[in-house]
């Protein structure tokens, strides 16, 4: 028998062999499953839309059906509070917040990011006879770990808060990723936005069940807690929906 030769050369033309074979199936599959990739990442974020609009139960497995019946993208200019027709087609107002044609700096506030775009999406909700039901408004601000992106949704009073989803967020299970329990989430059902036109919305320690402008922090998760407060606080100011949500734009 003879003896196999294994030589240097060999050896790494083996694993350069291998390493070529694999990346070409990894990119190969990087590419093909691209579309894939972002059909999903679209369903997902009707889901949450859905959600927030509070249509989630008539939705069932119908996601994209709901949302197309009953659920409206409309563009805004944030400093005027007006519709403005869709800057470009599949405008995205967070990748927009880092092209210099739409991003405006932020300053004075604690929301974790120095530039949004100047025209951002919100999500109008309508009943079968057209009437405006729900807002959503895409939030976003700094958790502990990261931004937490999410959609606050309000009843056509422009004060009245129905929910607060988050959709992506990296705070710990058990702390600040409490965000998602249900329990919690209940909390903001019915609270309000303004007092006498100024933002009073709070995230507080204790028991805020009799307050309405009070929803309880999460418990061990301070940081997370006033990471929501800061993005509600920006959101809903002046810096960002409120101006849209004083003029009332969506009964025009
Ligand atoms: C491993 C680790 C993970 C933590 N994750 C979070 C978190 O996701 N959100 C948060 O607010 N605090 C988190 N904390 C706790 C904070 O450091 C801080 O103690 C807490 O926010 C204080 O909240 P409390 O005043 O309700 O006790 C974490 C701490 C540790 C050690």
């Amino acid at each position: 028998m003879s003896a196999k030769k294994e030589t240097l050369g060999k050896t790494v033309g083996v694993v350069v062999a291998v390493c070529l074979v694999c990346s070409i199936i990894v990119s190969g599959a990087a590419v093909g499953l691209r579309d894939l990739q972002q059909t999903n990442a679209a369903i997902d974020k009707q889901s949450n839309i859905v959600e927030a609009a509070g249509l989630s139960e008539l939705a069932g497995n119908n996601i994209a059906e709901t949302f197309n019946k009953y659920v409206e993208e409309r563009f805004i200019d944030l400093e005027t509070g007006q519709y403005v027709e869709e800057p470009k087609e599949g405008y995205d107002m967070y990748k927009a917040a880092k092209n210099p044609e739409y991003a405006v700096k932020v300053t004075g506030s604690n929301v974790g990011f120095q530039q949004r775009a100047s025209i951002a999406s919100v999500y109008i909700v309508k009943n079968d006879a057209g009437e405006v039901t729900r807002l959503v408004l895409p939030v976003h601000g700094s958790g502990l770990w990261d931004l937490m992106y999410g959609f606050l949704a309000i009843d056509a009073d422009g004060n009245t808060i129905r929910e607060l989803v988050y959709y992506q967020q990296k705070e710990t299970p058990g702390l600040g990723g409490e965000v998602l329990n249900p329990s919690w989430k209940a909390k903001w059902d019915g609270k309000k936005l303004f007092n006498d036109g100024a933002v009073a919305i709070q995230v507080k320690k204790g028991d805020n069940a009799n307050n309405q402008f009070a929803v309880d922090a999460l418990s061990g998760a301070t940081l997370t807690s006033n990471g929501v407060q800061n993005t509600l606080t920006y959101w809903v100011g002046e810096n960002g929906y409120g101006p849209y949500l004083k003029n009332q734009t969506w009964k025009s």
